[in-house]
């Protein structure tokens, strides 16, 4: 399998705070690696890194051959590398259907302009677009829900509309952060079907996640952070038993040792 994207020496400051230091990370085509490690440890950073929103201090980011290092979000986008937020980002005033497919619209080439003014090209792309759309959401298990709006959403329904918003768009590489927060039980079993058909579908995504035992199930690949710095890649196997790892992230906090 060929590496989609390749992060070696990473660094990112902010101010004095070194957030990241000599991060280095890759991504095969199609492939699942999980991105764990204590808060503040950099996770959100790297994704911001990669994606165009955090400029770096040194280091290589390069996807599918191209250095991606000084390029804006939306052309790191367009060429299918895409992120989705913390906060969940729909717009309010459209349906979960107009959502998902305003995020369709921008893999077609004449946009939503075109599609407008209707020339031949722009109602194929149109057909196109909303065919997708209605995939996508059928992928997420939302199309029960296409004609409600995003305040009438559950939190873990949000989530989806997020996940369903960036796929339309057509990524080879889906950048989640912490897509999980706040999910139920059910919600969380529907997510983890949602990563494994994309990964089926040949979608790569790097999960960043405090369900660690969510992460632990289905990557292919882990990375743990801890204080910037990479501590440990490998199987989730390998991870799981990884001395480092468990010290500083998996065992038990110290003040629960106390307790027990
Ligand atoms: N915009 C910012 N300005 C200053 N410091 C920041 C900013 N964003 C994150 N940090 C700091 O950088 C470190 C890494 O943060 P972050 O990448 O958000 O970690 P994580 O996502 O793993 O919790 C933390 O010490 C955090 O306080
Ligand atoms: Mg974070």
């Amino acid at each position: 399998m060929t590496v989609l994207l390749h992060i070696e020496g990473l660094g990112v400051r902010y101010g004095g705070v070194r957030a990241l230091e000599d991060a280095s990370l890759s991504v095969r085509d199609g492939e699942i690696v999980g991105l764990i490690g204590p808060n503040g440890a950099g996770k959100t950073t790297l994704l911001g890194a990669c994606s165009g929103f955090v400029a770096p201090s040194t280091g290589v980011v390069r996807f599918d051959g191209h250095d991606l290092v000084g390029l804006a979000p939306h052309r790191v986008a367009a060429r299918g590398l895409v992120r989705t937020f913390q906060g969940v980002r729909a717009v309010e005033g459209l349906t979960v259907h107009e959502n998902v497919l305003a995020g369709a619209h921008r893999r077609g080439r004449s946009g939503a302009f075109g599609a407008l003014f209707g020339g031949p090209r722009a109602r194929s792309e149109e057909r196109l677009a909303r065919a997708e759309a209605d995939r996508v959401l059928v992928l997420v298990g939302l199309t029960d829900l296409a004609d409600a709006h995003p305040s009438d959403l559950s939190t873990g329904h949000l989530r989806l509309l997020e996940i369903a918003r960036t796929l339309a768009s057509g990524p080879r590489l889906l950048l989640l952060d912490e897509p999980a927060a706040g999910l139920d039980h059910e919600e969380t079993a529907r997510l983890e079907t949602v990563l494994r058909v994309l990964r089926d579908a040949d979608v790569a995504c790097v999960l960043v996640e405090h369900d660690v035992e969510l992460v632990l199930r289905v990557s292919d690949r882990v990375t743990v952070l801890d204080h910037g710095r990479v501590i440990a890649t490998g199987s989730p196997q390998d991870v799981r038993r990884n001395p480092a790892v468990i010290e500083a992230y998996l065992g038990p906090r110290p003040q629960e040792a106390h307790h027990a």
